[in-house]
């Protein structure tokens, strides 16, 4: 069987990240890109959404809300890297990604020797993905160990099977997901993180923030991203953290946008609320 036999066509929940590839190699094309990902264009190919992805509703609010998810997609990512450079240069030889979707950082980010990053997804888009790095020829930097199991399912059980040690420190990543899954399963991931996480783990989230599923998600397209969305942050997303035992910050991607010298220019819609980005360490 050939790969293109052998692949899945992306669907679902999972698609979205085929799309959010699509965000990345986008961003790798640019002059001044904030991450070059190598990969993200293959696939995107794959998932055909390359080279133009298929016809779009093409009115101006549609328009819109397109570039503003891509945008905080590319925000998102440079928080993260950043955020796992500094775990990497603590000491942190662990890395999680939950809800890994196409996410290359084990291909194209520098890893200290001895780090082993397990990326945990459903089966579909770990095959997905597996068919288009053996394309590629794709040459992980780290130990790279991919766990297949559903985050609603007993992955702590899955995690430790495929060689998590919860008594070293891991810097845990849950970029993109946590949006889909409605607020208890949230609240117990957060738990099962954190009884997995020894003292010096770090963690990076994104979260929806406030209103932004009355915003994006009303009149989204069915089966787009944003119509699968379905839970947004706390109010108070650093105290929600800390009676989880995580010291965190929570920072705006108009904020950090700003800082990447990506400055978002339209005035905020209304008052600046709690940020989406947030990034914490165990104590
Ligand atoms: C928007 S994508 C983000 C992918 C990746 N984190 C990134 O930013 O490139 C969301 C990912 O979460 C995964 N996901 C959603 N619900 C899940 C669940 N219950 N168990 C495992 N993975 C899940 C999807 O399969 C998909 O790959």
């Amino acid at each position: 069987m050939t790969d293109e036999q052998e692949q899945v066509r992306p669907s679902g929940v999972w698609a979205t990240a085929v799309g959010v590839a699509r965000v990345r190699a986008l961003e790798t094309e640019r002059e001044n890109a904030l991450f070059r990902d190598p990969l993200a264009q293959a696939f995107a190919a794959a998932g055909g959404l390359w080279p133009s992805s298929p016809a779009l509703p093409d009115d101006e609010a549609g328009r819109r809300r397109r570039l503003a998810v891509s945008l905080s997609i590319v925000i998102r990512t440079k928080f993260l890297d950043d955020l796992l450079h500094q775990a990497s240069a603590s000491g942190v030889r662990q890395v999680v990604l939950l809800g890994a979707g196409m996410d290359s950082r084990a291909f194209r980010m520098d890893w200290p020797d001895g780090t082993r990053l397990f990326e945990v997804d459903v089966a579909a888009p770990l095959d997905f993905k597996a068919s288009v790095l053996r394309r590629e020829r794709a040459v992980a930097r780290c130990e790279r160990i991919t766990v297949a199991v559903d985050l609603r399912e007993d992955w702590p059980g899955a995690l430790a099977s495929a060689g998590h040690d919860p008594a070293a420190p891991t810097a845990w990543i849950a970029e993109g997901l946590l949006i889909y899954l409605p607020e208890d399963a949230v609240e117990l991931l957060l738990a099962r993180i954190s009884a997995q996480s020894a003292a010096g783990s770090r963690m990076g989230l994104t979260l929806g923030t406030r209103g932004v599923i009355e915003r994006f998600g009303a009149d989204a397209v069915p089966g787009s991203a944003a119509s699968m969305w379905v839970s947004e942050m706390p109010d108070d997303p650093v105290g929600w953290l800390a009676g989880h035992g995580w010291e965190a910050e929570s920072h705006t991607l108009r904020e950090r946008a700003a800082a990447y010298g990506r400055p978002i220019i339209t005035p905020p819609q209304r008052e600046e609320r709690p940020g989406g980005l947030i990034s914490a360490v165990r104590r």
